[in-house]
């Protein structure tokens, strides 16, 4: 990686840093779900970088994907609150998340996943395999009580590719990968008080571009043109509702029916568990020195 690449990533860290900071700040009781939203895309520009994901607020046994469409009429009251956010500078990237217990009840379940990516920071280093990071999650978040959920995971970090190698597991899966000199990844448990599987569910509002060819249609055309500006990052439904209303609606259906974009619809646990997360971003450079680019 060369040092302004690396610079980069430091940068996109911080941003997602401070945006997951305020981003706290407006998850409360009374408040819509969809205006956090917006209001936390717009720190992201105001920062100086782009969203390298839309942000995502999912809420009690949703443990992903969850992007609030236009019409979103959601209001925070009691709810297990993930917060989910990526930055991108120039293509690199900051992936962080935090989760918010709105209830009261799930303090525990909050601190499991918080302490379980403490723990798994304090190991990271050149030559740790990558079993051993999930050891320490799930040893962790058992410690607690609860299960990690097993096939949600960390992940490496490219540049404009937000879902790379190496997995990160959060439990031992055996895999005896070793982390090297200048890799960049996240690490995201995932702890809860079900059984540790989530599947998908329910309407997409994420999407990425997959095999890009071209289109007749005019208005899918001109949607696809947006699209690109995007540079090959996921995007909300609710970006192109903003922008070309109903007619979104239509050029969505059509790509998807062509196969161009690849849909995200929202992660929920199987079994109906309460879920938290915490994530980091980490940047291990090309002498070895290991930095948590998301950590204020
Ligand atoms: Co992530």
């Amino acid at each position: 990686m060369d040092e302004s690449t690396k610079q980069d990533f430091i940068k996109a860290g911080r941003i997602s840093a401070e945006v997951l900071e305020y981003g706290k700040s407006l998850i409360k009781k009374g408040n819509s779900l969809l205006e956090a939203t917006e209001l936390i895309e717009k720190k992201i520009f105001e920062l100086g970088g782009k969203p390298a994901f839309p942000v995502q607020i999912s809420c009690d046994d949703i443990a992903a994907h969850f992007c609030a469409v236009e019409d979103d009429a959601t209001i925070l009251e009691n709810q297990v609150v993930c917060l989910d956010l990526g930055v991108h500078v120039n293509g690199a990237i900051g992936d962080t998340a935090y989760t918010i217990d709105l209830s009261g009840k799930y303090s525990d379940l909050v601190k499991a996943a918080q302490k379980a990516l403490e723990e798994a920071l304090k190991i990271v280093a050149v030559g740790t395999e990558l079993r051993e990071i999930g050891k320490t999650i799930q040893d962790t978040v058992k410690s607690y009580g609860f299960n990690p959920v097993r096939n949600l995971s960390g992940h490496g970090l490219g540049l404009y590719d937000i879902h790379t190698s190496p997995t990160l597991p959060n439990f031992d899966n055996g895999d005896k990968t070793k982390l090297t000199k200048d890799m960049t990844f996240a690490i995201e448990p995932f702890a809860t008080t079900g059984s540790g599987v989530v599947g998908e569910k329910g309407h997409s509002t994420v999407f990425m571009v997959e095999h890009p060819k071209p289109v007749r249609s005019p208005i899918t055309r001109e949607v696809l043109k947006e699209i690109a500006s995007y540079d090959g990052l996921p995007f909300a439904e609710r970006w192109l509702q903003r922008k070309f209303g109903a007619k979104s609606t239509f050029a969505l259906r059509e790509l998807n029916q062509f196969g161009i974009i690849h849909q995200f619809p929202p992660l929920v646990e199987t079994s109906k568990g309460i879920v938290a997360q915490a994530e980091h971003s980490i940047l291990i450079d090309e002498d070895g020195e290991v930095v948590v680019s998301t950590k204020i």
